[in-house]
């Protein structure tokens, strides 16, 4: 959480810096500011509550020239949205900008006697002072003894009042990169902030101090000499961070579904058959385990979840699925004959990293799927399963989810196979399904004046209910989910056999409830609980398989999706569901990609 942004050459450094904070606008935007060195070389401090915009108009006032800043969007943890909780903070020879939290902040007020001194609620402005009081005019040698003082997760990037033109950054699982471009020295917690300038860059390694002037960057290992960067290339371009004449990224990432499974299953086919070698993911990960372990937050969570219904009765071994923040914090059942899948778009989300580095402790082979080239759950995983999405921008995650499907039906048909489950001949066949669903999965998108029309009696409820049963209700929960995220409508998904234990008692003259209808084996029980929550009033919005036959007057709104095969139905259905949303927040006037209260990247526990 929290978009950090540093740079230090020949161009306008403000402009770089607050063009690079909308790029990164969806980690946070509560507040923005920045610093930077002014023509004098005194730090000029600019810092504004609300999103980068009125930033901008604030700072368009100062004529001010400038080539070396940091730049900050805030997402709060620690007090409250404000100008003073805004970052950068000062203190004394510092200025900091700060992503993640320091734990034992409240210890280094006690010990450094900063009672009465700080001037805002937040941790960083402790790690500030800690770091002023650590300075002794080498920035190296005070960033070296701070660090030890810290608990908690960390990204800074520091000017130094009598270091002008030079910024130094530190991190520790919080992220950051970097890059020397024709431009000049970038650092930034995302690639979207760097992608205008090159797509050359490096994951700045945790621990590591890196120094940016205007002529070059120098990264330290922990013994301060000077340590090689490891160079990646980023397959993003620029456009596929802007919003290409889309209304919205949400919008815009929902049509970029069909490419984006295209990009991640085509090089994975060998032969008619899923292929890993490229990855780097020898079959022996499939064949010896006898459990798998599926560890995600919100979405990416709810993708293990269809993705468990697929493989347990495919595979017939235990395929669980946990929440990473529960999971973390349980005695799991694992072992070195488990595999663990991690699916994280992000590869940055806290919690899951966690949750696999206390898997790898048990023993149990990690595998991640990952939408960002060298985050840190990829670098730290055994195995990296990459999704080629391109940069997920609205915060609602929509095509991250459809392709972490697309890696997981990969590796469910790769099992398989190689476990004897399927004949080759059957494995080929999966496949050429799963490709069907890319033409299914566009059907949908270019049907989506239905949602737009159903939306007008959603949006006229605070309440709503996702039911289905089987893989329905899994697709369900993030239909509520992605509801509630961007709607603000209460929304709430039930496994329909369950509703009669309680949640009926909700349902009244016109209460929407979406009713999830596509697999086979339990199609006329899901019917007969619509019948149910009919005969109490609901206003039912039925999506259904286009071959499926019912009574039509059950339902109040009819979506039918072209009939693929039950196990591959998530895929248009998640369009459904997805442009439902998107109605939604555009029909209540709402901010369809910075929804309030989220951020993108969930970097903080
Ligand atoms: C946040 C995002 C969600 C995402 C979740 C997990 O809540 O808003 O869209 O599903 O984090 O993120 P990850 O990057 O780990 O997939």
């Amino acid at each position: 959480m929290c978009g950090i942004i540093g740079y230090s050459g020949p161009l306008n450094a403000k402009k770089i810096l607050l063009e690079g904070l909308s790029q990164l606008e969806y980690r946070g935007y509560d507040s923005a500011g920045i610093a930077y060195f002014d023509t004098d070389s005194n730090i000029r401090l600019v810092k504004k509550t609300g999103k980068v915009a009125n930033l901008k108009e604030y700072c368009s006032q100062f004529k001010d020239n400038a080539h070396c800043g940091i730049g900050h969007t805030r997402w709060a943890t620690h007090g409250d949205v404000t100008d003073q909780n805004a970052h950068p903070h000062q203190a004394g020879k510092v200025t900091l900008i700060h992503n993640g939290i320091i734990e034992n902040y409240r210890a280094l007020t006690d010990s450094y006697h900063l009672e009465g001194t700080l001037k805002s609620q937040t941790d960083s402005e402790v790690a500030a002072w800690v770091l002023d009081s650590l300075y002794e005019g080498n920035p190296m040698e005070a960033i070296r003894r701070l660090l030890p003082c810290l608990e908690g997760s960390y990204s800074f990037c520091i000017l130094f009042k009598d270091h002008p033109g030079e910024l130094y950054a530190v991190r520790s699982v919080s992220p950051l990169v970097a890059a020397y471009t024709r431009s000049g020295a970038l650092i930034a917690s995302d690639l979207t902030a760097l992608i205008p300038y090159t797509r050359r860059y490096f994951v700045v390694p945790e621990g590591q101090i890196v120094k940016l002037t205007p002529y070059q960057i120098t990264l330290y290992d922990k013994n301060q000499v000077p340590a090689q960067p490891e160079y990646l290339e980023v397959n993003w371009n620029i456009d596929s961070a802007m919003k290409n004449g889309f209304p919205h990224f949400m919008l815009k990432e929902i049509y970029e579904q069909p490419e984006a499974l295209r990009n991640t299953i085509l090089p994975r086919m060998s032969r008619g058959l899923p292929d890993f070698t490229d990855d780097q993911i020898p079959d022996s990960v499939f064949e010896t385990c006898n459990k798998v372990h599926v560890i995600a937050c919100g979405t990416a969570m709810h993708a293990g979840m269809v993705a468990r219904a697929l493989m347990e009765p495919l595979l017939r071994i235990p395929v669980t699925v946990s929440i990473a923040s529960e999971f973390r914090y349980e005695e799991p059942l694992i072992d070195g004959d488990a595999l663990v899948i991690v699916i994280s778009q992000s590869g940055e989300t806290i919690d899951t990293l966690a949750a696999m580095r206390l898997a790898k402790s048990y023993g149990s082979k990690t595998l991640a799927i990952v939408n960002v080239k060298g985050s840190t759950i990829a670098r730290e995983s055994d195995y990296t399963l990459y999704t080629h999405a391109g940069p997920e921008i609205a915060v609602a995650s929509t095509k991250a989810y459809s392709v972490q499907l697309a890696a997981l039906y990969l590796i469910g048909c790769r099992m398989a196979y190689v476990r004897g489950r399927y004949s080759s001949q059957e494995a080929c066949d999966f496949l050429s399904k799963l490709l069907d669903v890319i033409p299914a999965m566009e059907t949908m998108i270019g049907r989506k004046e239905e949602e737009k029309a159903l939306v007008t009696h959603l949006i006229q409820h605070s309440d709503a209910f996702f039911i289905g049963r089987g893989r329905d209700y899994a697709f369900s929960l993030e239909g509520a989910l992605k509801l509630k995220e961007i709607s603000y409508i209460h929304a709430e998904a039930y496994a329909a056999g369950e509703l009669k234990h309680g949640t009926i008692a909700l349902i009244t003259d016109q209460s929407p409830v979406i009713a999830i209808a596509t697999q086979e084996h339990v199609f006329s029980k899901v019917i007969s609980n619509v019948r149910e929550v009919k005969a109490r009033g609901a206003f039912v919005i039925l999506l259904t398989k286009q071959s499926a036959v019912m009574d039509e007057s059950l339902a109040d709104f009819h979506i039918r999706i072209p009939d693929v095969e039950d196990v591959f139905t998530v895929f248009p259905i998640a369009v459904i569901l997805q442009l439902i949303a998107y109605y939604a927040s555009l029909g209540k006037n709402l901010d369809v990609d910075q929804p309030r209260n989220l951020a993108k990247s969930v970097t903080v526990e």
